[in-house]
């Protein structure tokens, strides 16, 4: 079997991040969303493993590598044609998958537990297509099964009138027959080749296809308020490990990691689950639940909480508390005092969201 990862689209509903990082390299817990992937993938045992990537993406590649990290042999793919759906991204690795078995992977989902047992129920199944479910509030925005007794009969793709609970996440496992069927459908109204057409095909073919809750939680980032909840997810697994220097005042509450080199000076509170990574000043804040601070970050005299802070950003004495918030690389957020005359300086790119 080998495992092909998602890792193109536009990330558009993450935007102003995703104009200069894509957004399967966004930190969450201050790693780059693909690498979870990556690791579900190799305690499956799978050796061989593409990554379908934007035409011309340089930016996964460079930060991913040749897979020798995680003992994996990885071929990037670019996308012919460009965004045209996800049973397109399986089309277009044809030749790749060759007559091989497929773990098909989403990169911005996200799970705690492992993938294991879905692969382990696939085989012993002799399953076509294993589909992993989720329950979820809002089952209108993802493929969602329709059952019939214990069967699923059809999936449709984020339907107006959901017929079950279920979301179908993104990880599917596939016999060879996966081929056939993205070859026949046709591409949707928003013209692509919807994965869940792909599955309602199979179905139809009378091919054996199964499913498997998923244990735990599972995530789809695809809106900043997802990245957030993923996040804190993530948070709340991470080892209590404090590697950088404290100043002997600092109280620190619950699970929280320090990465090295990184300063926590005077009148600091951190409530865990924290992770803030190397080479950081921190001094007179707070930082609460659900925070993860990227590499060579400075906060001073602010309060944050429930957000990210990607690398190399400054916040500098901010009057209000920072909250549910997705800072990207190198930004500089600090009190309007240190400009005149007085008022808030602001220098935002396209598609910002800001409460001031
Ligand atoms: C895609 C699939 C959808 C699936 C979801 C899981 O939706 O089309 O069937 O439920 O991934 O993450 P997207 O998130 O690309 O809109």
């Amino acid at each position: 079997m080998k495992a092909l990862i998602s890792a193109g689209g536009r990330g558009t509903r993450l935007r102003p991040i995703t104009y200069t990082l894509n957004k399967h390299l966004f930190p969450i817990a201050n790693k780059p969303m693909i690498f979870y992937a990556l690791e579900r993938i190799k305690e499956t045992g799978i050796k061989e493993v593409a990554i379908n990537i934007n035409n011309g993406d340089k930016e996964i590649q460079e930060v991913v590598g040749d897979g020798k990290k995680w003992g994996l042999n990885l071929t990037y793919l670019e996308q012919k044609g460009g965004a045209l759906g996800l049973a397109h991204v399986v089309k277009n690795a044809k030749d790749w998958i060759g007559k091989d078995e497929l773990l098909f992977y989403l990169g911005d989902n996200i799970i705690s537990g492992s993938i294991k047992s879905l692969v382990e129920k696939f085989k012993n199944n002799k399953l076509d297509c294993l589909l992993a479910l989720s329950k979820v509030n809002d089952p209108t925005r993802f493929g969602v099964p329709v059952f019939k007794g214990e069967r699923i009969v059809k999936v449709e793709e984020k339907p107006d009138k959901p017929k079950s609970d279920f979301a179908v996440t993104g990880i599917y496992v596939y016999s060879n027959q996966i081929i056939e069927a993205v070859e026949a459908i046709e591409p949707s109204q928003r013209e692509e080749l919807e994965i869940s057409d792909a599955h309602t095909y199979l179905i139809e073919k009378g091919a054996k296809v199964g499913y498997e809750e998923i244990t735990g939680w599972w995530k789809d980032t695809g809106k900043p308020e997802d990245l957030l909840e993923g996040n804190g997810l993530v948070l709340a697994t991470i080892p209590n490990k404090i590697l950088g220097a404290l100043d002997k005042n600092v109280k620190i509450r619950g699970r929280v990691f320090i990465g090295k080199n990184t300063k926590i000076g005077k009148n600091v509170n951190i409530t865990g689950p924290v992770v803030i990574g190397e080479g950081c000043r921190i001094k007179d804040s707070s930082i609460e639940s659900y925070t993860s601070v990227d590499d060579n970050c400075e906060i001073r005299g602010t309060d944050i909480y429930n957000s990210i802070v990607c690398s190399g950003s400054q916040i500098i004495d901010c009057k209000k508390r920072i909250a549910n918030s997705l800072i990207g690389r190198d930004c500089s957020i600090v009190s309007e005092n240190f400009t005149k005359p007085h008022g808030h300086r602001l220098i935002i790119g396209d598609n910002t969201q800001i409460e001031l």
